[in-house]
């Protein structure tokens, strides 16, 4: 599997018809955060080989890695763009986007919740110190 344009719409345009307008707003809203990514599913297909992961499970880990920002989408420009110091609030708000974007996933029950998981956990450390709750499933 080459992570490319065409696997990218293959994988999750065309089988979901959600994708395609979360895909579109995300790129519209943050187009870095839709090419990092990308770059991060690529990495994840990488990865994949040494960890000896079947099929099932490289797909499952390069799609959840090519959606774990999506939530990034529903938040506001201003405030993922911002390059000053963001307020408490603006921080707390990013914050929700992992959840936001697990929701986004969830609402399609066709990409199962193993993506989900990849999507809502992202940013949890093995301390337990990230966010966006202490009920990471890796902990
Ligand atoms: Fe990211």
């Amino acid at each position: 599997m080459v992570v490319s344009a065409d696997l990218i719409k293959q994988l999750y345009i065309d089988k979901h018809s959600d994708m395609a307008s979360w895909i579109k707003l995300l790129l519209y809203k943050h187009p870095e955060t839709y090419h990092h990514s990308v770059r991060v599913a690529m990495l994840a297909e990488k990865i994949a080989k040494p960890l000896e992961l079947s099929n099932a499970d490289k797909e499952q880990l390069v799609r959840g890695c090519f959606l774990h920002d999506i939530g990034k989408s529903m938040i506001p420009r201003e405030v993922i763009l911002q390059s000053e110091s963001l307020s408490e609030t603006q921080r707390e708000i990013i914050k929700l986007y992992p959840i936001i974007g697990a929701e986004m996933i969830e609402s399609n029950p066709g990409f199962g919740s193993e993506i989900s998981k990849i999507v809502k956990y992202h940013q949890e450390r093995w301390d337990g110190s990230g966010y966006p709750e202490p009920d990471s499933p890796l902990l």
